[in-house]
């Protein structure tokens, strides 16, 4: 049986980082980098927990932006200039963001040309790049899969000129997602297929994210051997990029929530939570998948207690629709459930339907003591972002 009296003194709801997990995924990418000769940068739409930027900083070569206010978070908290890249950059923000920035990807030929004469008229160095699209994917969920027909990421084969846009350094491409290194080694193929000739005039080339790197089963030796026969095949480049999200919080946490009521619905027992799987962790709906509950396991025929897990929002599918879960004892008001694996994709799609209130955030530092970082979101958060 789990034990879960560890828990005990962390308020409830609150996303919960162990630094330690944190440290081991950051060497295991370190020694992707060091072994391969690549640059792997965190991606910051799936893993922006400032607190630990100091230590990433130690073990990884940056981090990537997708806004203007992920650029200046890693600024200010990672110190350093970011990679960014968004599908549209927005006229106002476009100065603020080339002073963040050390690469900064387009991800058209119109937004470059666009952008082009403030771009170059910056008193800095910054990189540019295209980002292209291989049209190779084995991302079966559609959500995210950026290689779809009719995609709206990234430029087409017959859309780019026979040669690289003067000033224009670097290809971008990111087709993965919890993706192994033998799907990077197919795309991979079909990125060269289209685009070898221009890979052959940059300075960089940027692999995107997706790459599973952390998880147990990868093939980090593959991985390896991939990305330098991939070098050997263009001394040209000068960089080559991978900016995983997920790979950096893979494991890394919890989400604590807490029973607040348990109700039946001619046979069903619904546990009902203090948290809202559509505003804390909405991949759950959206991929769908299902969470592991910590001391939790698969309900067969011979289990007594077994229940849906919902949520506290209104939207009539906030509940893991995937499977419901059994427990050794029955749950009653204030039992906790915690969700492992919680702080990836989680805390950065956090949103306020319904004003529900936001889970706490904390870390389990290297030592094992825990510091609250921030409490549970007030009510002046959830006025601020509306009016
Ligand atoms: C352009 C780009 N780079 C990097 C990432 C990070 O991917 P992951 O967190 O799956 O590694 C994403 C995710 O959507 C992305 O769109």
């Amino acid at each position: 049986m789990t034990d879960l009296s560890k828990f005990a003194g962390i308020p409830s709801p609150c996303y919960v980082m162990y630094e330690e997990a944190l440290e081991a995924n950051l060497q295991l990418l370190r020694l992707v980098e060091e072994e391969s000769g690549v640059s792997i940068i965190c991606a910051l739409k799936g893993f922006a927990f400032w607190h630990s930027f100091p230590l990433i900083r130690n073990y990884l070569s940056g981090a990537t932006a997708s806004s203007l206010n992920e650029a200046r978070l890693i600024a200010e908290e990672m110190q350093c200039e970011a990679h960014t890249y968004a599908p549209v950059y927005l006229e106002e923000e476009f100065e603020s963001l080339l002073f963040y920035s050390s690469h900064l990807t387009f991800n058209s030929l119109s937004q470059w040309y666009k952008y082009k004469e403030k771009a170059l008229s910056v008193n800095k160095k910054i990189s540019f790049g295209l980002r292209v699209n291989p049209e190779y994917s084995e991302v079966t969920t559609d959500l995210y899969n950026p290689a779809l027909p009719g995609s709206r990421l990234g430029i087409l084969v017959e859309n780019m000129p026979p040669h690289l846009p003067e000033h224009i350094e670097g290809l971008h491409f990111h087709v993965l997602c919890e993706n192994d290194s033998y799907a990077l080694e197919n795309a991979l193929k079909a990125f060269e297929e289209r685009f070898a000739h221009l890979i052959k005039e940059c300075k960089w080339v940027n692999l995107g994210g997706g790459h599973h790197i952390t998880r147990e089963d990868y093939d980090i030796a593959h991985l390896i051997e991939i990305l330098k026969q991939f070098k050997a095949r263009y001394p040209n480049l000068e960089e080559v990029i991978l900016e995983p999200g997920e790979a950096v919080g893979w494991q890394t946490g919890v989400l604590i929530s807490t029973v607040e009521d348990v109700i039946e619905n001619r046979g069903t027992k619904i546990a009902m939570l203090n948290i809202s799987f559509s505003c804390h962790l909405p991949d759950c709906l959206e991929m769908p998948y299902k969470p592991a509950v910590l001391g939790a396991t698969e309900p067969d025929e011979n289990s007594k207690n077994v229940y849906r897990l919902g949520g506290s929002s209104c939207l009539a599918g906030d509940y893991i629709g995937m499977g419901d879960f059994a427990f050794n004892e029955p749950l009653e008001p204030g039992d906790l459930i915690v969700f492992d694996d919680m702080i990836h994709y989680t805390m950065v799609k956090t949103t306020y339907f319904n004003g529900v209130k936001h889970p706490a955030i904390g870390v389990v530092k290297a030592d094992g003591e825990f510091i609250l970082l921030s409490e549970p979101g007030q009510y002046e958060d959830y006025k601020k972002k509306l009016s």
